[in-house]
């Protein structure tokens, strides 16, 4: 069922500080900053050759990410998603398996502008995960 490794996700308490880290300390080539309102976070995105890493900066009062930062102020790996081809069949099957699926168990759409889902860390060895529609 799982494809590849979209990318991992770092909370950062400082966003420009973050692309600092991965611009100017690593090397890496960094988008430009997103501000996605409707996820309570801005993002960039480093390329990397096979995958990417998301830098997510809490926005807003109720940000998903910020319960996350105040248990690690210097921030941390938040996520780790992974492409599915179906995502509803993906859902099913893991509810199937017993599984918990956040939300309304319905895809939002992601950063990248595909289907998303996020599924219980303690399902998964204490890892909350990301399943992106390829
Ligand atoms: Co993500």
């Amino acid at each position: 069922m799982l494809g590849r490794l979209n990318h991992v996700a770092i909370a950062v308490p400082d966003l420009e500080a973050g692309c600092q880290v991965y611009r100017t300390m690593l090397g890496a080539t960094v988008s430009e900053p997103q501000v996605e309102p409707d996820h309570g976070v801005t993002v960039v995105f480093v390329e990397l050759p096979n995958t990417k890493i998301e830098l997510l900066e809490p926005l807003g009062e109720n940000s998903p990410i910020q319960a996350f930062l105040d248990k690690s102020p210097s921030g941390g790996i938040h996520h780790v998603c992974y492409e599915v081809e179906d995502i509803i069949a993906a859902r099913d099957h893991l509810k199937a398996e017993g599984a918990r699926v956040l939300g309304d168990g319905e895809p939002k759409t992601g950063a990248h502008g595909k289907p998303v889902l996020f599924l219980h860390p303690k399902d998964f060895c204490g890892t909350l995960v990301e399943l992106e529609q390829a």
